[in-house]
């Protein structure tokens, strides 16, 4: 048998919003491989997330697969990956409770606190995306939402990864696994706003990143995956109608789960991986093979 183990590794995870968020699965396979977790949660998400990490009606969302226990996370930092540092951020942001209660929520913020918490990073998970035009054609999509979308769903893989490159290249190297879609590279209804462009930017950013960081033995990988009904995913318009036309017209005739994305997370994240870079991974059912 070859074993994942991650134990003694440290994740940090991005893009948790509740547990069906994709990066909760994910969390949940990195733990039971054995990694340690830090949450690194949009300001306004926090206390939600701290609730399921707590709740007794919640628990069996916190079930990890493989009879491994019970997910437990080590701290829920707020970070607002729209801002490198708070000067970034417009006033009213600045000014506004849900934001400044966490005190600096910028990822320079986050980095400061979660710096003197943990001996190293050795994995990183980007799983945020945003666009408040999601429903708009690329015709109708404004200038200020197209920009928006990618500094917060594509712009933010390469603040964090350069964040987080010095804690792990000083442990010998780690791992960065981003999120994206198929809408990236081709035309998918419904998927605009700028959120086509941002998957398409994520994509070879990480590529370039994978450049920049290789010799440090620091991958970065992106998953793609198939349509499924997370809160943002449903901000899309008829998420169901997209998941069946999936499964319809897929190699595999069915729909792509959450534990699905997170179990090949866990493999791009762990040792058996460790020639694996700049690659793009569809976690699809074979939806991308096929030609009509
Ligand atoms: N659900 C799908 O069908 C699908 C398919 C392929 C790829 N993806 C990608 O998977 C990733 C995770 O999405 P999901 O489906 O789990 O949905 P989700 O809504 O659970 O996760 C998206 C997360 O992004 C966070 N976020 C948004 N703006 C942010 C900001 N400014 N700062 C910090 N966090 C912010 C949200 O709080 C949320 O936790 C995204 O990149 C998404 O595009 C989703």
């Amino acid at each position: 048998m070859i074993p994942i183990d991650l134990s003694g590794k440290v994740a940090l995870v991005t893009g948790v919003g509740d547990s069906e968020s994709f990066a909760w699965f994910i969390s949940k396979a990195l733990q039971a491989a054995g990694a340690k977790l830090y949450f690194a949660s949009h300001p306004r998400m926090v206390g939600i997330v701290e609730n399921i990490l707590e709740r007794e009606a919640d628990a069996e969302a916190r079930a990890l697969p493989y009879g491994a226990g019970e997910l437990k996370v080590e701290k829920v930092l707020a970070c607002d990956v729209a801002y490198d540092t708070l000067e970034d951020a417009p006033e009213a942001i600045r000014n506004d409770r849900r934001w400044n209660k966490h005190g600096d929520f910028t990822i320079k913020g986050m980095m400061d606190k979660l710096t003197p918490l943990v001996p190293g990073v050795d994995i990183l998970i980007h799983s945020v995306a945003f666009s408040r035009e999601i429903k708009n054609r690329q015709l109708e999509t404004s200038r200020a939402a197209y920009l928006e979308a990618i500094g917060i769903s594509s712009y933010s893989l390469t603040a964090l990864t350069r964040a987080v490159a010095p804690m792990m290249e000083a442990r010998g190297g780690g791992s960065v696994v981003g999120l994206s879609y198929i809408g990236g590279v081709r035309v998918v209804p419904h998927y605009g706003g700028g959120m086509s462009t941002a998957k398409a930017a994520l994509e070879i950013d990480a590529r370039q990143l994978a450049g920049n960081l290789g010799s440090k033995n620091i991958r970065v990988n992106i998953i793609s995956a198939g349509p499924y009904a997370s809160r943002a995913a449903s901000a899309i318009g008829d998420i169901k109608k997209m998941i069946d036309h999936a499964a319809e017209h897929s190699l595999m005739p069915r729909p792509i789960g959450a534990d699905e994305v997170a179990n090949a997370t866990a493999f791009l994240c762990s040792p058996l991986a460790s020639a694996i870079t700049g690659h793009v991974l569809y976690v699809d059912c074979g939806y991308n093979a096929m030609g009509v």
